[in-house]
């Protein structure tokens, strides 16, 4: 551990740096930038190494955001040559990093110890522009089958070929012939979503080692690329909207290295995407979506491979739907092999959006409700593959109420005692709640989907 030592900020010849441009000035305004943004990165991180006020500690993420988007900024206006007008805004960005880093310093109250210091920026990444090649007019390709082998190759040694556990208490509550968990929470990172991230990462490292990856989730996507872009030593920015709660935001921070950071942007999951695929777009980096993409409902698919692998009999799937990429992957495996099994998906009655395009084939955003099921919540973009793949694939949507999904919860813990989280339960929710019709002699898979649970939100299920 290092100790941070104040800095002088006026010896970097604020007000404005000396005639920048007449003396060779892109790399000197580029050390300076980097230098700033060391500093505050430095500070901030002291700063919540310490109990602070909730203000404070709200005050110093705000200033750590804005400090990165304008080092993005500054990065990416520098790759160019400047006009005039660039030149002013790049300067105006250098200005305003150091009164953030004068006020980080106000809020420092003395020396303290620092964490990991991220790397300065390689030349390489200054130089180059990335973006998803894997895209037609925008719209990302479609996976194949091929797709889902390549990915059963990458991803083994690195996911787990998950138990599919007999489950006779909840065959016999519901009156199926047979009930098996496919028990996707004890994947590495606590949950299936290690598979799609792992394998677009790799993909992405096949052809752009170098490459800087962006991705925007606050739950177990983003720490599934977090692990997965450790894995390949990528560099990689976490986008998370400013609403995410505090545990969410220190469990994500946990994985923040030289080489990984979490940045606020926006206020919720929807403008943390468009974010990410707003520096794709700008050749920032490259993005690793959720469920938007060929790679990554690809891996997902791995989940159906190894269901119909372990037992080729199933005759019915349910699956937690959120953005639709696991649902998607496992139908584009299962239908393929068995046309005539039925899949079903299940949404929170609080956030339903695939359900209500299966009901009335809108994709327009919808108002979402609170649910606990955060894992799952929050609209789909308008251009996913997912709503089409969904259409094509699934047989039957259907909603869970959240008195329901809580009880799902409880009977995991007291049957078979599994620690879910509230997304993943969504399956046993809705067969205990009677929402899934027709199950007399069925033999029915369920994805039980992942335990990263915060412990308020269990302690808010258990009997008091
Ligand atoms: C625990 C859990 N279950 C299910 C899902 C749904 O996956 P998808 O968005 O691919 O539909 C998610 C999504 O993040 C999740 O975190």
């Amino acid at each position: 551990m290092q100790q941070v030592q104040p800095r002088e900020w006026h010896k970097f010849g604020f007000g404005g740096p000396p005639e920048p441009w007449e003396h060779g000035a892109q790399r000197d305004l580029d050390r300076l930038a980097t230098s700033y943004y060391l500093d505050i990165l430095q500070s901030c991180q002291a700063i919540r190494g310490r109990p602070r006020p909730a203000t404070d500690s709200h005050r110093v993420e705000e200033l750590y955001t804005t400090a990165t988007r304008h080092k993005h900024e500054i990065d990416y206006t520098l790759r160019h040559p400047a006009t005039p007008a660039e030149r002013a805004r790049v300067e105006d960005w250098l200005r305003s990093l150091m009164r953030i880093g004068l006020l980080m310093r106000e809020l420092m109250d003395g020396p303290s110890t620092i964490g990991p210091t991220p790397e300065p920026m390689p030349a390489a990444w200054r130089a180059a522009r990335w973006r998803s090649a894997d895209t037609l007019g925008g719209v990302p390709r479609l996976p194949t089958l091929a797709d889902v082998n390549a990915a059963r190759t990458r991803l083994r040694g690195i996911s787990l070929h998950t138990p599919l556990e007999r489950s006779p208490e909840l065959a016999q509550e519901v009156g199926a012939a047979d009930v098996r968990l496919k028990r996707e929470e004890l994947q590495p990172t606590g949950a299936f979503k290690t598979r799609g991230a792992h394998n677009k990462v790799a993909v992405i490292a096949e052809s752009h080692p170098e490459a800087a990856l962006v991705t925007a989730s606050s739950g177990n996507h983003g720490i599934a690329v977090a692990a997965a872009a450790a894995r390949h030593d990528m560099r990689l920015t976490v986008l998370v909207g400013r609403s995410v709660s505090q545990a969410k935001l220190e469990r994500l921070r946990a994985y923040e290295t030289g080489r990984c950071t979490v940045e606020l942007t926006g206020n919720d999951t929807d403008d943390a995407e468009a974010e990410a695929r707003r520096r794709d777009d700008a050749g920032h980096a490259i993005y690793v979506p959720p469920y938007n993409d060929a790679d990554v409902i690809a891996g997902q698919a791995t989940v159906g491979v190894e269901i119909l692998e372990d037992w080729p009999d199933a005759d019915v799937i349910v699956v937690p739907v959120g953005g639709g990429g696991l649902i998607a992957g496992i139908g584009l495996w299962a239908k393929a092999i068995n046309p005539g099994l039925r899949l079903i998906g299940v949404q929170p009655s609080a956030s339903p959006p695939m359900y209500a395009h299966f009901e009335t084939g809108s994709t327009e955003p919808m108002p979402i409700g609170p649910t606990m099921a955060d894992g799952v919540a929050g609209n789909i973009e308008r251009t996913s593959i997912t709503w089409k793949l969904c259409r094509q694939l699934v047989d039957e949507m259907v909603l869970v109420e959240e008195d329901e999904i809580a009880n799902g919860m409880r009977w995991a813990l007291s049957v078979p005692h599994i620690l879910l989280e509230p997304s993943a339960v969504l399956g046993i929710a809705a067969l205990l709640a009677g929402r899934i019709g027709s199950v007399d002699d069925a033999r029915m898979a369920v994805v039980t989907t992942g335990r990263n649970v915060p412990a308020d939100t269990l302690a808010s299920i258990l009997p008091a």
